[in-house]
């Protein structure tokens, strides 16, 4: 029966052998397992890991700024930040299809990587959040024989095309145990409890066009919804819950003025792994005090739903 610290010390060691003298470079997406993967990554072999922060501006509120101050502030750990926010927004203009808009986000993701990993002057190591889940999700996905359910984002491709080897120390975890080994590694519990944020981050939470505007409008939503969730002491009871912003505008009524603006949903699931989900059960009034926040304080919404589907048959993202 391991314990984290000897799983932290073992892995440690498989690092070092695996990547001897060579150079490793990281890309930290703002979630827990990227974030785990290179502190762990870090712990082993020091300066010859460099992360790399591709900031592609469709995070939610705050998080790049958490992210920076984590690995320069909390480890001093070197971190490349790049803040690219204007390539991937004007590559997604006029896009409203799912699996493009993930493609897009994917493989312009890898070339903003590709061209940093050339000047770290070429890494022969790339390290990889990935968790057994997402191992398991890419070979076979609710019963379906191979069916591509989403392009899942990753640097997937970059690896051969630049001739790095994978270094992936949480190969072998679920989610539970990846919080538990950053507990260990020391991480900010406000870093190692968060909830999951998918690769493309807000881009598929916006389904229709992505827009600087409705990213923002989103970002206010989503931190009231979590804000009120917090305070409810439930954020921890929940495996994953954000905002979407909806491509329909409806009709309203504020004060003695008509409003016409955008529906926002909620979604909130427990979940151990992602790969099924169901619904969290919020109390109404729960419920009825975000949407009266939502739509007092956030511009541009005069409207809120609340999504009630499992996964299976729904997924978790609506995109
Ligand atoms: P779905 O929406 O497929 O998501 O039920 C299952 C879990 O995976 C996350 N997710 C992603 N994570 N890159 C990621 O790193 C992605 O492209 C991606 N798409 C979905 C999702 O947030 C949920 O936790």
């Amino acid at each position: 029966d391991w314990t984290m610290a000897e799983f932290k010390a073992a892995k440690i060691n498989e690092i070092r052998e695996q990547v001897g003298d060579g150079k490793v470079i990281c890309g930290l997406s703002g979630g827990v397992d990227s974030a785990v993967a290179a502190v762990l990554i870090h712990e082993a072999i020091g300066e010859q890991l460099t992360c790399v922060f591709v900031d592609h501006g469709l995070m939610r509120q705050g998080e790049a700024d958490q992210v920076v101050s984590l690995f320069k502030g909390h480890y001093n750990i070197p971190l490349v930040h790049l803040d690219v926010e204007t390539l991937f927004l004007n590559g997604l203009k006029g896009e409203t299809d799912p699996e493009k808009k993930r493609k897009f986000i994917g493989k312009t993701f890898i070339d903003v990587f590709e061209i940093e990993a050339k000047k770290v002057g070429g890494a022969d190591f790339l390290a990889q959040g990935t968790l057994y889940p997402d191992v398991i999700e890419s070979v076979s996905f609710t019963g379906g024989p191979s069916v591509t359910i989403k392009s899942h984002h990753n640097v997937g491709g970059l690896p051969e095309r630049m001739n790095m080897k994978l270094v992936e120390p949480l190969r072998e975890l679920f989610k539970d145990e990846v919080r538990a080994l950053g507990r260990e590694l020391g991480l900010p519990e406000i870093f190692v409890g968060r909830h999951p944020f998918p690769g493309p981050g807000l881009a598929i939470r916006i389904p229709g066009e992505v827009t600087k505007e409705r990213c923002d409008i989103l970002r206010k939503a989503d931190a009231i919804y979590l804000e009120e969730i917090r305070n409810a002491g439930l954020y921890d009871a929940i495996w994953q819950a954000f905002a979407v912003l909806l491509p329909v505008k409806t009709v309203g009524v504020m004060g003695d003025g008509r409003t016409y603006d955008s529906v926002c949903g909620l979604r909130a699931v427990t979940s151990t792994d992602g790969m099924t989900a169901d619904v969290y059960p919020f109390d109404a009034s729960f419920l009825t005090r975000v949407a009266t926040r939502i739509v007092n304080e956030v511009k541009g919404i005069n409207r809120v739903v609340y999504d009630y589907t499992s996964k299976p048959p729904g997924t978790i993202e609506w995109e």
